[in-house]
């Protein structure tokens, strides 16, 4: 299974993705790509380190399509075969989502449907739910939208902070984006 991994900033689940892959975790499996919508995104240098292929391929102002149309070529010239959104900030056009059908997938901090789009941490923090978490989903032409691969929950504590329930979050999507790879692999 070639992945293909797109992101916009940190990499935090970018770096779990490769790791787990290069460490066997995932059978069958090679990141080929990664690939930012951002030249300043701290993941580029992380993905480099670990030895993997970087791509920067800006918005300059373009249409969402023309963008899109880009990437979608970068992908598939290297015969990538499962597209990760791995904190990435460009909703996909429909052209993109067609070009690969139930081949692209992403993370979002939240037990989806709750709590989509931005800081979902800090929405089920506000929200004062007992319970929140993260989600691996197919992707759609929706934001935060689509069949769920898998869930983990995270309870809400009551000394959390924003700060240190997402914290925890986070490290429950690493594991999270992990366990979906192995599950598709097979
Ligand atoms: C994660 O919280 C992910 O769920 C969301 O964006 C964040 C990206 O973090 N979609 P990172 O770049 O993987 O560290």
């Amino acid at each position: 299974m070639k992945i293909g991994i797109l992101i916009s900033g940190r990499g935090s689940n970018m770096v779990a993705i490769v790791d787990a892959v290069r460490s066997g975790d995932v059978p069958s499996s090679e990141v080929v790509v990664v690939i930012s919508d951002k030249a300043d995104a701290a993941g580029l240098a992380k993905a480099r380190e670990r030895g993997v292929e970087t791509v920067v391929v800006e918005r300059n102002g373009r249409k969402r399509a023309e963008h899109d149309a880009e990437i979608i070529s970068e992908l598939k010239k290297r015969d990538v075969e499962l597209v990760c959104l791995a904190g990435y900030m460009r909703l996909l056009s429909p052209d993109f989502v067609q070009a690969f059908p139930n081949k692209i997938i992403n993370i979002h901090p939240s037990l989806l449907p709750a709590f989509p789009g931005l800081n979902a941490q800090k929405q089920a923090f506000d929200a004062r739910v007992k319970v929140t978490g993260c989600t691996v989903h197919y992707v759609d032409e929706l934001l935060d939208h689509g069949p769920v691969i898998l869930q983990r929950e995270v309870p809400r504590l009551p000394d959390d902070t924003v700060e240190s329930l997402s914290a925890r979050i986070l490290e429950q999507e690493h594991g999270a984006y992990v366990d979906a790879l192995r599950i598709l692999a097979r």
